[in-house]
């Protein structure tokens, strides 16, 4: 069974093909036009999904040798996400199965990202849980099988990427700035500033305080040594990044031991944080869990997570019609 999958929700242009279950390729082109403007620009987005969907197609077919009408189904995501985005994809992807008169299949973009694990071994047993951060998302969702999924837990306001994302911005750092955190951390002494977390009750999350705190400690400090940022840039990330890291795996821990489930899964972009990874690992020992972090390529947004997403509905011949349109919020 040959499919190809296309993920246009947010700035990464992608498709990708499976066959039988297995990935076969998986082309993703960021668009590295938002930059400049510090965070997604979405009707800029929309015009380079555009722009770049039929070669970053045309090459998904070829890296996996294989031609269009050789195809059995069409994926792509339907939400959630920004509606020019999903809609190029949306657009993309019915056209072509209109063209080939084969079945389309509809993805949520958030439970792809948990079936992410079943892309390559080791894969995660049933029941298990699955701590989804990526910029738009913050949640413990409790995988009963692909097609079974409760999010029991989730932040109720920013996003914990989002929070990485806008403290890099009030450092200076340029967008997404996430990964720079994660690198100046790396050289920077945890414990030389503290940032207070914000109990939530249950298992839900909240980030936009720690957002506020973290700006007053900038203007003062700022006030007393306008190079503070400079002098102690290392430090200041890692700081933060232990500070958001923590309140990750608190949440995670109190899930696991509510639910008793010992299979616990990363997924989403700001699973590329090294001092997340190396926490979450840490924890997993002491507490007694497998735990299973995809490679980076599918952590953050790609179609192959989508095909794998698709290869499940394909086999229980779950197929939407032409009708469909994208769900920015579903
Ligand atoms: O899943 P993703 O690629 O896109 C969304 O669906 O949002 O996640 C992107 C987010 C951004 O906020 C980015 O800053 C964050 O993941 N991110 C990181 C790291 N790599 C990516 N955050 C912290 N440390 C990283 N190494
Ligand atoms: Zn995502």
């Amino acid at each position: 069974m040959f499919l190809l999958a296309i993920e246009s929700s947010c700035d990464e242009t992608s498709a990708a093909v499976c066959v039988n279950g297995k990935i076969q390729s998986n082309v993703v082109a960021t668009q590295l036009v938002h930059e400049q403007y510090g965070g997604v620009v979405p009707e800029l987005a929309s015009r380079a999904h555009q722009q770049r969907i039929v070669p970053v197609v045309e090459r998904a077919l070829s890296e996996a040798n294989i031609q269009k009408n050789a195809l059995n189904a069409v994926a792509f995501t339907r939400g959630p996400g920004l509606l020019g985005s999903l809609l190029v994809g949306a657009s993309f992807a019915k056209a072509l199965a209109l063209a080939l008169d084969i079945p389309l299949i509809e993805v949520h973009h958030m439970q792809a990202h948990v079936l992410a694990h079943f892309i390559e071994p080791p894969v995660p047993e049933f029941p298990f849980l699955c701590l989804t951060v990526s910029g738009g998302h913050t949640q413990i969702v409790l995988v009963r099988d692909p097609a079974d999924m409760e999010i029991i837990g989730q932040t109720q306001d920013d996003a914990v990427g989002e929070a990485f994302d806008k403290t890099a911005k009030l450092l200076g750092l340029p967008y997404p700035g996430g990964p720079l955190i994660d690198r100046y951390a790396r050289q920077g002494n945890p414990e030389a500033f503290r940032f207070p977390e914000v109990e939530m009750p249950g298992l839900d999350f909240s980030f936009s305080g720690i957002k506020t705190a973290f700006l007053y400690f900038l203007r003062d400090q700022t006030r007393q040594n306008p190079d503070f940022i400079e002098q102690n840039l290392p430090d200041i990330c890692a700081g933060i990044q232990k500070t958001l890291v923590g309140i990750l795996l608190t949440k995670l821990r109190k899930a696991a031991r509510q639910t008793g489930i010992r299979e616990v899964a990363l997924a989403g972009g700001v699973s590329a944080n090294s001092g997340l990874r190396t926490a979450l690992t840490e924890m997993g020992q002491k507490e007694g869990w497998n735990v299973y972090i995809p490679r980076f390529e599918y952590c953050t947004d790609n179609a192959a997570m989508i095909a794998m997403a698709a290869h499940f509905k394909y086999l229980k011949g779950e197929f939407t019609s032409q009708e469909v349109s994208p769900l920015p919020r579903w």
